[in-house]
């Protein structure tokens, strides 16, 4: 049976430090700052925002909520971004996605200051990812990354396969782990004999947003299986891309949902805010 990656305690620790780092940087003056942006009544947006305001509270950041009517244009939200660009209180802005159809993301993202851009999507942060030369890696590959260093074993040379092209985890994270010198994957639902190629994996990340989709079959025995889905089940219960029941006790270390990948994406976040107020004051 598997070692339950424990995303709450590892996500303690690094709240932990970062709570000191903010204190001692209070003591200099300086205190970080987080916007977050919210538009529309996404019951799960919600709940991402909130749990980022009290990790916020948590560690000692400054935060500001905005919370927009679904009918806000583009042009006023815009206005918004251009405003907390400017606003020297504020050292990170995050605008929650998914966006109303009618607002075009890449622009609201685009607008964001890539120096504020704590989420690391803007294409200016992107691009240094892509040459391993970054200020911000993106939360959600970033939180996933801690996880592995815990299991204490090595990415190098191993077989790492991920499960998802999304600009926010799929694509970075196979960047993350190739600048750990692994050998890297990206599968996705046009890939044929997919369980084949999962099975080839040390480490398999799943982010493809379908409950319980990766199942025992699909796992190579002692492998690391990171899941990053928050899906609902046909119950309406919480559970992950991964149908922990039938892989469990074939991997070697497995992430639950909840309490696992979604604590660290949160507290990436709070370290991004954190580095943006320093690499501010400096
Ligand atoms: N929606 C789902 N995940 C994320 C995230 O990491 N950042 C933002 N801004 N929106 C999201």
């Amino acid at each position: 049976m598997a070692v339950i990656l424990d995303g709450k305690a590892v996500s303690a620790k690094v709240r932990e430090q970062l709570k000191l780092e903010v204190k001692r940087m209070k003591e200099n003056g300086i205190t970080p700052g987080l916007a977050v942006v919210i538009v529309g009544e996404d019951p799960a947006s919600q709940v991402y925002v909130r749990n980022k305001e009290k990790g916020c509270e948590e560690v000692g950041i400054y935060s500001e909520k905005h919370a927009l009517p679904a009918e806000t244009t583009q042009a006023e939200l815009l206005a918004l971004v251009e405003k907390l660009n400017k606003k020297p209180e504020i050292d990170g802005i995050l605008v929650q996605l998914p966006l109303p159809k009618h607002i075009d993301e890449k622009a609201v993202i685009e607008a964001i200051s890539p120096e504020k851009d704590v989420d690391a999507f803007h294409a200016a942060n992107v691009g240094k990812i892509m040459i391993n030369d970054y200020q911000f890696l993106p939360c959600t590959p970033a939180g996933v990354m801690e996880l592995i260093k815990e299991t204490g074993i090595e990415v190098c040379g191993k077989e790492c396969v991920v499960i998802g092209r999304s600009n926010i985890v799929g694509k970075p994270m196979a960047m993350l782990l190739l600048h750990s010198s692994g050998t890297v994957t990206i599968c996705h639902s046009r890939t044929k004999n997919l369980a084949e190629v999962t099975r080839r994996a040390d480490i398999l990340i799943a982010a493809v947003g379908k409950a319980k989709f990766v199942t025992g079959g699909m796992i190579k025995d002692g492998a690391v299986v990171i899941d990053v889905g928050m899906n609902r089940d046909e119950n309406g219960k919480l559970c992950g891309d991964v149908d922990f029941e039938s892989v469990a006790p074939k991997c070697s270390y497995i992430t639950p949902v909840p309490g696992g990948v979604g604590p660290m994406t949160i507290s990436m976040l709070l370290k991004n805010t954190v580095a943006a107020a320093k690499s501010k004051a400096q």
